[in-house]
This record gives structure tokens, C-alpha cells and sequence, in this order.
């Protein structure tokens, strides 16, 4: 589904969006996160008033949008879609937040204390690569916070059922794990989403059948048709533990000790080490 021009989707949605998230969930993502697992990830990941985030693949922003008014975090929102960075914009004003239209990689230049990646993991082929990229744009002790799905690479019917799959690239958990050590990005926090992620399929998949006609007539019968397609298959894939969704923090490594005298004033607090969530193979 192309959504170059943003806004007819995001029109064309939003009603179904708003019936199918629980009271108070839904915060304009694209995506199966609730607001409550946005926040709840943004503060594994520590992110709090004076923080520097980038959030790559921001969309239209509402995951920043809510962090960054909840947290008070200085934000910076990176999409490849110029008509989404349009609209986040828009949604941002009065906040600290600054967008940028780019295709990463590369990442912006400079360096954060939160790199966040929700819900587009599953874009890149190159996980390993944009990894390094990201330990690289994080400042000594950085956190890289995302989710992914996790799970073997899709099969060549897969492929053929599915709606854009030159967008779709499964990973294997370990392997995402194993890319993250050589990465030099310690896991800190970890959770198995797959289950509330199923739920929100469920629910938008209904929504949006429910309001097919007022949907089609804005973004047409085929993007409809597809919208639904991927949702059945994110369904039976989750239920069947075809594709598990996790959250993960990262960490890079801490700047190194001084090796005489105090510590400067300027250094850092380290982050709070979040209980690591059950084990996930
Ligand atoms: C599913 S939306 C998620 C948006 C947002 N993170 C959220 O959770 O609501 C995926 C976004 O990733 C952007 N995107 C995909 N690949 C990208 C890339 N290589 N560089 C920049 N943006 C990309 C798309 O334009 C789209 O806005």
C-alpha cells in the first residue's frame, strides 16, 4: 500500500483508530502499540525531561508527540514520507520537537541519549548494519529502544500474500540478540508484546471492516482491501506464533571511569537498570 500522501489515510482511519483502541490508547500511532506500552517503553528506556531522542521512522508522530509532552524530552522525529513529517509537524507545535525528511540509513548526525524505533523494525533488511549505525549516533550510555517482529524469514507464499512484502523482513530473535552484541548494545529490559499486539490487530482489523465503505471512499477499494489482507495475516501469525512482537532496550557501554581524581561534574547518571522482563528464546 503506497501512502506517499499520508494525510487520505490518515483521514480516511482515523474513526476506526479511535473505536478500536481501548480507552485512552490511542495517541495517533500507526501501529499495533498502545499509549500505555509507548510510555511504558520510552521509560525503560529512560527517557525524562533534558533526554535528547531521536525517533527514527516517526511517521506522523504520535508515539513522539506523546512522549515528548508526557516525558518533556527534547525530541527529533526522522521519516522518509514528507506529507507524514508534514503532519507531525503540525501535531508537535509548542512542544520541543524538530523533524527531519530523510530515508535513514544514514542516521542525522549528532549524538542522542535515546534512539527509538517503534513499530518499523521490520523494514530493514540490513538489521545488523542499521544497528551499528544507531550505537554509533548514541552518547556513552545510550539506550536504543523498539520494538521488532521476530521470527523466521517470511516463505516465498508468505511473500505472495502479503500486501507490500518488500517491507516485510522477519528476523529470528537470536540472531537479532547476537547483531545487537556485536553492536556493543547491552540488552536491559525486554518484553513478549505478542499477545496485547494480537488484541490490537484484532480489534483495528474490525474497525476498519466495520467502516469499509466511508474507508474506501476516501483511500479506494484496492488500499482497503490490502490494509485488510495485512491485518489477517498480522493475525494469524501472532496467534499462531508464527511472529512474536518484543520491546527492547539496549545499552551502549558507559563512558570509561576516570582513572584519577573525582568524577567531573558533567558526568552522566547512569541509567537505572529496568528488572529484565521474562526470559524470551
Ligand atoms: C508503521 S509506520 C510507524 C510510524 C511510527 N513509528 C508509529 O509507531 O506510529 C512506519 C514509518 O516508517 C517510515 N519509514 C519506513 N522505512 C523508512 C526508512 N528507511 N527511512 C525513514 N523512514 C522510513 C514510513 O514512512 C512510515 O512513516
Amino acid at each position: 500500500m503506497n501512502q506517499d500522501d499520508r494525510a487520505p489515510f490518515v483521514q480516511a482511519l482515523q474513526r476506526a483508530r479511535e473505536a478500536a483502541y481501548a480507552s485512552g490508547e490511542f495517541a495517533g500511532q500507526e501501529s499495533f502499540m498502545g499509549a500505555s506500552e509507548i510510555l511504558a517503553l520510552a521509560a525503560a528506556a529512560g527517557i525524562a525531561p533534558r533526554v535528547s531522542v531521536l525517533d527514527l521512522c516517526c511517521g506522523i508522530a504520535g508515539p513522539g508527540v506523546l512522549i515528548a509532552r508526557e516525558l518533556g524530552c527534547t525530541y527529533a522525529g526522522v521519516d522518509a514520507s514528507a506529507s507524514a513529517v508534514a503532519i507531525a509537524r503540525a501535531r508537535a507545535r509548542g512542544l520541543r520537537c524538530r523533524f527531519e525528511v530523510a530515508r535513514i540509513p544514514p542516521l542525522l548526525p549528532g549524538r542522542f541519549d535515546v534512539v527509538l524505533l517503534l513499530e518499523t523494525m521490520l523494514a530493514f533488511p540490513a538489521k545488523e548494519a542499521l544497528f551499528q549505525e544507531i550505537a554509533g549516533s548514541l552518547a556513552p550510555g545510550g539506550r536504543f529502544a523498539f520494538t521488532v517482529e521476530a521470527g523466521q524469514p517470511l516463505t516465498d507464499a508468505e511473500r505472495e500474500a502479503m500486501p507490500d512484502a518488500d517491507t516485510v523482513w522477519l528476523t529470528p530473535l537470536p540472531e537479532l540478540l547476537a547483531g545487537l552484541e556485536r553492536a556493543r548494545l547491552a540488552v536491559r529490559w525486554q518484553r513478549d508484546w505478542s499477545r496485547s499486539h494480537l488484541a490490537t490487530a484484532e480489534s483495528l482489523a474490525g474497525a476498519f471492516a466495520a467502516d469499509a465503505p466511508a474507508i474506501a471512499g476516501q483511500i479506494g477499494d484496492r488500499a482497503l482491501a490490502e490494509l485488510l489482507a495485512a491485518h489477517r495475516l498480522w493475525i494469524d501469525w501472532l496467534r499462531s506464533g508464527r511472529v512474536r512482537k518484543i520491546a527492547l532496550v539496549a545499552q551502549t557501554a558507559s563512558a570509561p571511569p576516570v582513572r584519577t581524581g573525582r568524577p567531573p561534574a558533567s558526568a552522566r547518571p547512569s541509567l537505572p537498570r529496568a528488572p529484565a522482563g521474562p526470559p524470551v528464546s
